[in-house]
């Protein structure tokens, strides 16, 4: 059994937690907790053991927590860092690298410049084998991870018909708990956005994708507006979605009139924490004109990447098949099924 410590408890950490609680081959030795408030019960209540960092000790006097997080780092395989974005190279460099511990980061570092955590950004539905041996890989944040979801089928089928892509994200303000965070009434424009390059990381720099983002007042999910443009006459909307039908976390979905639709199915379904864990092309709204795709789906912000530190995971402690680790990936995620609800409940007619 592999022990893992998931450090930040917050709408990633969270969820990676309670989900690989249940592969009986990983035992989740405890959380990293850093600010002394009422969610430290909150984990312990959820069964897991808090850990603080060695300067805060005194903080926690009033829970029951089992230590420091220094301390807990020599008995564990692997740390999963859920922590603010910036946060996780800072404990690379103090924590993790100095105890040779193994770890995974999430989207709001990067693998750029003298911050970098890792030098590989992992998309397990293109770079899987690649992290077998690396002690420190980055997963793509959600919108990286969908836009590597949706392209790289694209890539695989057409290959040198396409000629470019241009992509509009339209980026949710907050998480739906983030009920601390205020939804501001504008529209804000991102400048040189990190996704495109993100993606690029993997699927090539010269690849000919061009990223635009833009952050609206929302909680619920992204959506990703994409035109995808061949040196041909396009493909036609069905050949698009039959191409997505079987790839696994894409649902096409067709009569949601936007994203709290989805979002609000995924609760009545009684999904965990309201995520889908995945993509919704929304098929109503694919046109195919000339020699252009355009094309839409949303992306489940903080569920699309619980299943992928996952495979992440599996990749890194087990060196598992790629099969062998998707297999396990549906066990304890069920996004097949969850697909087929979503395309049963929104289907064309
Ligand atoms: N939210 C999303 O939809 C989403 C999606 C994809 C990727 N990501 C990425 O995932 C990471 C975490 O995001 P999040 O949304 O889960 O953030 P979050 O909800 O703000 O949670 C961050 C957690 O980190 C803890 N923390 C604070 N300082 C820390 C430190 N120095 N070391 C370790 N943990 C620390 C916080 O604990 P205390 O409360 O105890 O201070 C909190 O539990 C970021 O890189 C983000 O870009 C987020």
């Amino acid at each position: 059994m592999k022990k893992v410590f998931v450090n930040g408890y917050g709408s990633i950490g969270n969820r990676i937690a309670k989900f690989i609680k249940d592969d009986p081959d990983i035992d989740v030795i405890g959380i990293g907790k850093h600010s002394s408030n009422e969610t430290v019960q909150h984990v312990i209540d959820d069964g897991f053991s808090v850990y603080v960092p060695e300067d805060k000790i005194d903080d926690f006097k009033n829970y029951d927590i089992l230590g420091s997080i220094e301390s807990v780092l020599d008995e564990c395989d692997l740390v999963i860092d859920a922590s603010p974005g910036g946060s996780g190279f800072i404990n690379k460099k103090n924590i993790y690298e100095p105890k040779g511990i193994k770890a995974i980061f999430q989207g709001g570092e990067t693998i750029f410049n003298d911050n970098s955590v890792a030098d590989i950004l992992f998309n397990s539905r293109v770079n899987y084998d690649a992290v077998f041996d690396k002690n420190y890989v980055m997963q793509g944040s959600c919108n990286v991870t969908g836009m590597g979801r949706i392209l790289n089928p694209l890539r695989e089928k057409y290959s040198n018909k396409l000629s470019r892509f241009d992509v509009t994200l339209v980026r949710r303000w907050a998480d739906l708990e983030q009920t601390d965070k205020q939804i501001i009434d504008t529209i804000e424009m991102t400048e040189q956005p990190h996704h495109g390059t993100d993606v690029k990381s993997y699927f090539g720099y010269d690849a000919p994708l061009f990223v635009r983002a833009i952050k609206v007042p929302t909680r619920q999910m992204h959506l990703h507006i994409m035109d995808i443009r061949f040196n041909e006459d396009a493909p036609t909307p069905d050949e698009i979605h039959n191409l997505f039908q079987n790839e696994y976390g894409i649902a096409v979905i067709w009569t949601a009139k936007g994203t709290k639709d989805v979002r609000d199915f995924a609760e009545s379904t009684k999904f965990n924490f309201k995520d889908t864990n995945m993509l919704h092309i929304h098929a109503n709204m694919t046109t195919s004109i000339g020699d252009t795709i355009q094309l839409m789906y949303s992306d489940d912000q903080t569920g699309i990447v619980i299943p992928e530190n996952y495979m992440l995971l599996q990749a890194m402690l087990f060196q598992r098949a790629y099969d062998d680790a998707l297999k396990r990936t549906e066990k304890l995620f069920n996004m097949d099924e969850k697909k087929k609800l979503l395309e049963e409940h929104f289907s064309k007619s």
